[in-house]
């Protein structure tokens, strides 16, 4: 499986997604500041991966600390979680590992454990939401394969594969799941401008698995809709507000409108560190504004007359109205959302 991420002795080694397709090298993190910056400048990217770097980046911010006594040592957590939260605004994972970090350091200080006890309660836990994250996007996969035919042509958007969380990933781990049940499945990748991690990585991860992989730039997605040329939509997500409102990389809004358009089921994988029911619908989601660089420079050529404005929003919300479903490692999920997903948070009853 894709080595997304993981802790090689006192570091935190990452992939440099930035690098893809052209070179595989690998970035070695030995500060939890070195840990943010890789998650602000997209080294690590897709919602549960940074869920991912940001627990291990606070386990070894905590673990490389020289203060002594638990006051002191929770302090210095507290500004780490705060140089963790100030990376990327969008992708509730993010939060939801920082804030189950300051659950255990807080159970393990309670506790009257030592200083060392911590650091390693705080190192396990980060390894622990690795793996279940590995765990979720197997179940979910699993889940989702149900709803892929055999013969499928699935449309996706920007890459929530191995990359985008800590292995298998979550709307590729549907098509994984399904070309592992013995379903023929045929892949059109939206390049996803301006970033292209749809071209660059999702392409690249399924060539690998020997699955069928067709790269479309994001224009073209009405038009292949339009022919019959795509049977289902499945892409990841960001953050899923309590209603089903969806963020997710721009231009998913777009293809979910074409989608409904032409009667294909728009689909959203995603594990449920996803859902942030405290977040009552999409209009509430921060929507993260990148460097307008990214629009107007390929590498070193310039694309835009200088004097033109720029707008990079990296995210779009797509209302839940368009979902046919939300696939989770607790099951598939449909409308009414309000209702489903808060029982999908409570452990939740599989509706499909
Ligand atoms: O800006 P990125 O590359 O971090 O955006 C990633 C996405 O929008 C993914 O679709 C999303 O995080 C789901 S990843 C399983």
């Amino acid at each position: 499986m894709l080595p997304t991420i993981d802790w090689h002795d006192d570091a935190i080694v990452m992939i440099d997604q930035r690098k893809l397709p052209g070179a595989e090298v690998y970035v070695r993190c030995r500060t939890a500041a070195e840990v943010a910056r890789a998650i602000k400048t997209m080294v690590i990217r897709g919602a549960p991966a940074i869920g991912v770097a940001a627990a291990m980046g606070l386990a070894l911010g905590v673990r490389r600390s020289k203060v002594t006594g638990t006051a002191k040592l929770a302090a210095e957590f507290q500004k780490l979680c705060e140089l963790m939260a100030a990376t990327r605004p969008t992708a509730v994972n993010l939060f939801w590992a920082i804030e189950r970090m300051k659950r255990t350091f807080a159970a393990a200080a309670q506790a009257g454990l030592s200083v060392d006890e911590i650091k390693d309660r705080l190192q396990a836990d980060a390894r622990a939401i690795h793996d279940e994250d590995v765990a979720a996007c197997r179940a979910l996969g699993h889940f989702g394969a149900e709803l892929v035919p055999q013969d499928a042509r699935v449309l996706t958007h920007c890459n929530a594969g191995a990359l985008a969380t800590a292995g298998y990933g979550s709307a590729l781990g549907v098509i994984r799941a399904a070309a592992e049940q013995g379903k023929r499945v045929a892949v059109f990748a939206d390049e996803t401008r301006p970033f292209l991690q749809g071209a660059r990585l999702t392409a690249w991860e399924l060539v690998r698995d020997g699955i069928q992989t067709t790269v479309i730039t994001d224009s073209m997605a009405g038009s292949l809709m339009r022919d019959g040329r795509i049977d289902l939509v499945v892409v990841g997500a960001d953050r899923i507000a309590a209603n089903g409102d969806v963020a997710n990389k721009i231009g998913t809004y777009t293809v979910a409108v074409l989608a409904k358009e032409h009667n294909i089921p728009f689909y959203v994988a995603a594990p449920v560190s996803t859902i942030d029911l405290s977040t009552p619908d999409g209009a509430q989601i921060p929507i993260e504004e990148r460097d307008r660089r990214e629009i107007t420079h390929l590498g070193s050529s310039q694309l835009t007359p200088e004097g033109a404005l720029i707008r990079n929003p990296a995210f779009d919300v797509t209302p839940s109205r368009l979902v046919s479903a939300i696939i989770t490692e607790r099951g598939v999920f449909r409308s009414p959302y309000t209702e489903t997903l808060a029982l999908a948070m409570q452990g939740g009853a599989t509706t499909s």
